[in-house]
């Protein structure tokens, strides 16, 4: 037997519902807003070139990372067995390195050099051998008379200023992009950057990234063409990237 009161109850009800849900629509669109960037990727799957380049983690700050480079550089033991027991050697093998560039014409005596994480300066002393006077280094403590102070994340050059650019440091770089932006910034249009990395081994504890393959190097030097790869044994570093910078083309003329 039905009564008024049940006739009228549905309504009520479903009032309630609609209502309630009315309200809370803001608080369950807030929740799906959440939780989206964790079940939907939000970029897109990781490719080899990245991982195959990956930063240490473990520094603070900038100040501690650049403290832990100073401590390499300064430990008085390493600086006394670089510029004693290593200088010949290392100048000897960087010298034939660097004769071998100039049979492959990306280096010439006429070219403005800078050698990037030079410590004592051992690779721009090969090239002032090899020929090319105009050669300096940097490094975070300078080395007179072959390598002035600076750090590779800001070079201390203007833009455009040398033919050719040596590191055999790139492991040390926190910031890769930076690292290789700033290559970039201070080569010529048509400057030759030549990179000496580890690929199938580890450097040492001072490092700051680990490279896996080339393809990260290819990505990073945004403005420039590979010339060659190839196998090498330097110092515990095993392969030899040459990149040239793009030369500018009409439009970008001034
Ligand atoms: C810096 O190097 C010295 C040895 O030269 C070492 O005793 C010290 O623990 C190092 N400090 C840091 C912060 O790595
Ligand atoms: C470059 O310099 C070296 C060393 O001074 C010299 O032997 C060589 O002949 C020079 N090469 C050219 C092409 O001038």
């Amino acid at each position: 037997m039905k009564t008024p009161q049940s006739k009228t109850q549905p309504l009520p009800i479903f009032k309630y519902f609609f209502i309630s849900l009315f309200f809370s629509l803001p608080l369950l669109l807030l929740l799906y807003s959440l939780q989206r960037p964790n079940n939907q990727p939000t970029h897109p799957p990781r490719q080899d070139s990245v991982s195959d380049l990956r930063i240490r983690p473990g520094y603070a700050s900038y100040d501690a990372y650049i403290q832990r480079q100073l401590n390499k550089t300064l430990n008085p033991k390493l600086r006394q067995i670089w510029t004693t027991r290593d200088w010949d050697r290392k100048v000897r093998v960087f010298s034939s390195f660097f004769d071998d560039l100039k049979q492959k014409k990306l280096l010439s005596n006429q070219s403005k050099a800078l050698c990037i994480g030079a410590r004592v300066g051992q690779e721009v002393e090969a090239l002032r051998r090899v020929g090319v006077s105009d050669s300096v280094g940097i490094d975070l403590v300078p080395c007179p008379p072959l390598v002035v102070e600076g750090d590779f994340h800001h070079q201390p050059f203007d833009d455009e200023s040398f033919d050719f650019e040596f590191s055999n440091v790139f492991d040390h770089a926190l910031f890769p992009d930076k690292f290789v932006g700033e290559i970039e910034r201070t080569l010529k249009p048509g400057g030759v950057c030549v990179l000496h990395v580890a690929v199938s081994r580890r450097s040492d504890k001072y490092s700051a990234n680990d490279l896996y393959s080339v393809k990260p190097l290819v990505r990073l030097f945004k403005r420039s063409e590979m010339v060659h790869v190839r196998k090498v044994d330097g110092f515990g570093l095993d392969t030899e990237v040459a990149f040239r910078k793009n030369k500018k083309t009409v439009n970008q003329r001034s």
